[in-house]
């Protein structure tokens, strides 16, 4: 029997909705929205179409965003001084610096620089830390995410292998935290992998965030196993796919996430909901 597909636009939908649902009733009892800044440098398209999302995600949610749009010469020091701005302005509960930076600023400086209170991407090394040592504060969107997918429909952990395809530090390396946490078996593929096929196809849970399409073979799946599709890649033809084979790996897999309309959605709604988190812990 082919997959089930995961529907990570209603699922994301229905948790932006509750969060909506909160900031209404902080408003109904006269406290203040929840405020996120979004810092986007330069003219990467991609950075833009992301940063649109989010904004327009904020004004629905009635979360006040505040743009900052700066052009691609934008010093490190002009940078550093906005977020100490922010850290300091009492009606900003988040702060979000769109990755990538041009090369010429350090993006491990900046993350550093923002407030740990405030730093609703869970990039910030002490929400990491905290991530690594199970006592989570701001958690990274995505991974937080794709939990949530997983825990909707309802994926045990204990006892259970997850490999992940990819290492980076948006995706893969929080994401092993979280599975973690949540008590599976976690294997981390990447670049250097011998043969990563070996190990996919161990998999009760694939998370595949390695950023190439295709690189995940559907003949890798196991029989039911639950395939998490983080890649978001334009073919030339200008359509967007991930980087599992969809169409064969939903004649393996028990679950699936399509791309778009998967993981991409809930990236978005977490980020709303670390907001109002950070808002309502730290800020009032
Ligand atoms: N670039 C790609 N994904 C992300 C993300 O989740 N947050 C930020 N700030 N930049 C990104």
């Amino acid at each position: 029997m082919p997959a089930s597909i995961i529907d990570g636009k209603q699922i994301a939908s229905t948790l932006r909705n509750e969060i909506k649902h909160s900031v209404q009733a902080r408003i109904d009892q006269h406290m203040r929205p929840p405020g996120l800044a979004v810092i986007c440098i330069g003219d990467d398209p991609a950075s833009k179409v992301y940063v649109g999302h989010k904004r327009k995600a904020c004004k629905e949610a009635g979360i006040k965003s505040i743009s900052y749009d700066l052009p691609a010469e934008t010093t490190q020091h002009e940078l550093i001084k906005i977020i100490d701005e922010l850290n300091n302005n009492p009606e900003v509960d988040g702060i979000l610096v769109q990755l990538p930076l041009p090369q010429h600023i350090d993006s491990s400086l900046v993350i550093e620089q923002i407030n740990p209170d405030k730093d609703v991407d869970g990039f910030h090394p002490e929400n990491v830390g905290k991530l690594a040592l199970r006592i989570p504060g701001l958690r990274p969107c995505t991974p937080y995410g794709v939990i949530h997918l997983l825990n909707c429909i309802g994926e045990t952990y204990k006892g259970k292998h997850a490999v992940i395809v990819g290492a980076s530090n948006i995706v893969g390396r929080p994401m092993m935290l979280e599975l973690l946490i949540a008590g599976a078996t976690v294997t981390v593929c990447h670049r250097f992998t011998a043969d990563t096929g070996t190990f996919v196809k161990q998999a009760d849970i694939v998370i595949a965030a390695a950023g190439k399409p295709g690189l995940v073979k559907g003949d890798w799946i196991k029989e039911g196993a639950t395939v998490i599709d983080v890649g978001i890649n334009r073919l030339e033809n200008g359509k967007l796919t991930g980087d599992v084979e969809y169409d064969k790996a939903k004649e393996r897999a028990k679950w699936i996430t399509p791309v778009p309309g998967g993981v991409g959605p809930m990236t978005v709604a977490m980020l709303l909901k670390n907001t109002l988190t950070a808002c309502q812990k730290h800020q009032f």
